[in-house]
């Protein structure tokens, strides 16, 4: 079993993260000096993925730009002898290929996912959301990869999330606990509240998925009511009687659809960056000892007054 194509959704309005999406796709935040769609991209490759298939929509052509030659710039930049600068995109383009499908309407990640049915084979494929990057030496697809191979099954990311924040997750329930990290999974739920939850397990952005999700995705899509889920899909698959395994990736995921994660995923990256890290390490401290005297400050005014 070869896995060698992944779908990543990028179709999405990034309502989470207005005004600043309103014209530029939220794939393409800045994490760093690299675009956060590229860090999911190096992922794939980094777990042998050569074909990426791009569900996109109005308003994201800066992605498809973003993963192509620049002629002038790459003659700009040899004349001044500064390549070096875009050396991590163009080995991006020598080593992948992008197919470009566009969802013209918001139907839901199970509706972008079956959009690319036609791309597909009778094959194992990745899928990965761009808005959680998984920080880690070995790469998360990769990892669930390994354990697709080694079951012979479709395989979920998983991590363990408060009881309060199921309710932003798809949540698996566990039909058998295999070792400390994979599970069998019994069943799945989009978005439970808290008091419905079959567990704190939560989805994270990365499957590993057989191409029985596409007929399973034509069966819910029959009843489905608004937007059509992934985890329904799954839930389908399951019940046609195909296994389907949950793993804890190890790794750091950030969750940058949002401002605040964005900002954790700037500062977490940074971190373990030798280029940033002595500057934001630096930095960090000044604010913390500022932080510290204002709050000093404030006791004392407080006592003042008390
Ligand atoms: C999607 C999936 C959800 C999963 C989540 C992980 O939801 O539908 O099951 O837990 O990604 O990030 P979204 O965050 O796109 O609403």
């Amino acid at each position: 079993m070869e896995i060698t194509k992944a779908i990543i959704p990028a179709a999405g309005m990034g309502t989470r993260f207005l005004p600043y999406t309103k014209a530029i796709p939220k794939e393409m935040l800045a994490l760093l000096n690299k675009p956060a769609i590229q860090y999911i991209v190096e992922e794939g490759l980094n777990s042998n993925i050569k074909n990426f298939l791009m569900i996109t929509g109005r308003h994201k052509q800066a992605i498809a730009d973003h993963f192509d030659i620049a002629p002038e710039l790459s003659q700009f930049l040899k004349e001044k002898n500064k390549l070096d600068l875009i050396q991590s995109i163009e080995k991006i383009i020598k080593a992948a290929e992008f197919t470009y499908i566009r969802q013209s309407e918001p139907l839901g990640l199970g509706h972008a996912v079956w959009m690319a049915r036609h791309s597909i084979g009778k094959e194992y494929f990745g899928i990965m959301l761009p808005d959680d990057i998984i920080s880690n030496k070995a790469p998360a697809l990769g990892q669930l990869i390994q354990i697709a191979h080694q079951e012979k099954a479709s395989v979920i990311a998983i991590q363990e999330v408060p009881n309060e924040c199921v309710s932003s997750y798809g949540v698996i329930s566990i039909k058998k606990q295999i070792s400390g990290s994979l599970f069998q999974v019994g069943n799945l739920v989009e978005k439970p509240q808290q008091k419905d939850a079959p567990s704190n397990l939560a989805i994270i952005g990365r499957y590993v998925l057989s191409h029985k999700i596409f007929p399973a995705l034509d069966e819910v899509s029959r009843y489905a009511v608004g937007e059509l889920q992934l985890t329904d899909g799954i839930s389908q698959m399951i019940k046609n009687n195909e296994k389907v395994f949950a793993y804890k990736v190890q790794g750091t995921r950030y969750d940058v659809g949002t401002p605040v994660g964005w900002v954790k995923a700037i500062i977490g990256l940074a971190l373990q960056d030798p280029n940033y890290a002595p500057h934001i390490r630096d930095f960090i401290s000044e604010l913390h000892s500022t932080d510290v005297r204002l709050m000093s400050k404030s006791r004392n005014i407080f006592h003042h007054v008390a």
